[in-house]
């Protein structure tokens, strides 16, 4: 990478969103410059505290905006069965001695920093998509005013792990990622399950991290979770895994498609689908999905020991 990147994290910390934070504070060239926190793995005040707790915890400089309380279009739901009642697996630790912006929302927060760094500033989104929407139609020049744009959602072709079909970033606010994937984003990529699952962190990884540190404490709770889920020692880490891709885009292997957000279907709602005919060379057919829309980058492969090395490296960190 030629410079710095400097970036926005939109978050629902989340304990793999706490190892996606350790993930970007150890790279060097990175800079979070921003966070906002979302509605999703807890509510969004709970979020928010929690990014408070991690950026102080990791010396992370950067205000922190509280975001959206609830989906565009459904009722709030969480996920503490996966992250806790704390959100960080029983071990958020003490109240944070920083405060939250006041006064702007994360979503304002997006649209002010874009507009003031036109094309210098890229965003990570590892919550429900509800801020970005939000940003966009705050600026509808958005798409076009950040740099890169990685967003973890999506489950193309594996099972979802909310519900049979959806994975749950998208689940939790179908009508914003639908949004987000219609805004014509110049550079997005999505990094959804199907890199995700794969990159597995299995029991032997996590038994190697020293027990007293905190990455250690906090995947418990949710390595319980994953152990019970899966029917295998470990835990998934989702979104260190999109933190790892916009550092280093080589690390996984794309397709470039249309997408959009199933809105209606009885089973299918909040699932990620692409246009199939677009992704079949040469084919006759027409567009069915998402004409109109630009394409994003959807990950399909990722080199899963480099990435564990590499997030072992970031969270052992001293
Ligand atoms: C996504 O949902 C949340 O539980 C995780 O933090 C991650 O962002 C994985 O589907
Ligand atoms: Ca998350």
């Amino acid at each position: 990478m030629i410079g710095c990147m400097r970036l926005i994290v939109d978050a629902d910390p989340g304990i793999d969103d706490a190892l996606a934070f350790y993930y970007l504070k150890a790279q060097a060239d990175t800079e979070i410059v921003a966070i906002g926190t979302v509605h999703g793995n807890v509510p969004v005040r709970q979020a928010t505290v929690n990014a408070l707790r991690l950026a102080e915890r990791l010396g992370i400089d950067a205000p922190v905006a509280m975001g959206a309380a609830r989906p565009l279009a459904q009722p709030l739901k969480t996920a503490e069965d996966v992250h806790g009642a704390d959100g960080l697996g029983g071990f958020a630790g003490d109240e944070p001695t920083r405060v939250h912006t006041a006064g702007e929302s994360a979503a304002e927060q997006i649209a002010r920093l874009a507009r003031a760094n036109p094309g210098e500033l890229s965003l990570l989104a590892i919550g429900p998509l509800t801020n970005v929407a939000l940003a966009v139609q705050i600026e509808p020049e958005l798409p076009r005013l950040l740099d890169r744009t990685v967003v973890m959602g999506g489950a193309l072709g594996v099972p979802g792990n909310i519900t049979s079909h959806a994975e749950a970033n998208f689940w939790h606010d179908p009508e914003a990622a639908d949004l987000v994937l219609d805004a014509g984003f110049e550079d997005l990529t999505i990094v959804g399950l199907d890199v995700t699952m794969a990159s597995h962190a299995p029991g032997e990884w996590l038994e190697a991290l020293p027990e007293s540190g905190y990455p250690r404490q906090i995947l418990g709770f949710y390595a319980d979770f994953y152990g019970s889920f899966l029917g295998k020692a470990g835990f998934v880490p989702h979104d260190p895994l999109a933190a790892a891709i916009l550092v280093d885009p080589e690390l996984a292997t794309y397709v470039e498609d249309r997408f959009a957000i199933e809105l209606t279907g009885t089973y299918t709602r909040g699932k990620l689908v692409a246009d199939q005919r677009f992704l079949a060379e040469g084919s006759p057919f027409g567009r069915d999905i998402g004409t109109g829309r630009s394409t994003a980058r959807y990950a399909v492969s990722a080199d899963n020991a480099r990435f564990l090395d590499r997030l072992r490296d970031a969270v052992t960190q001293p």
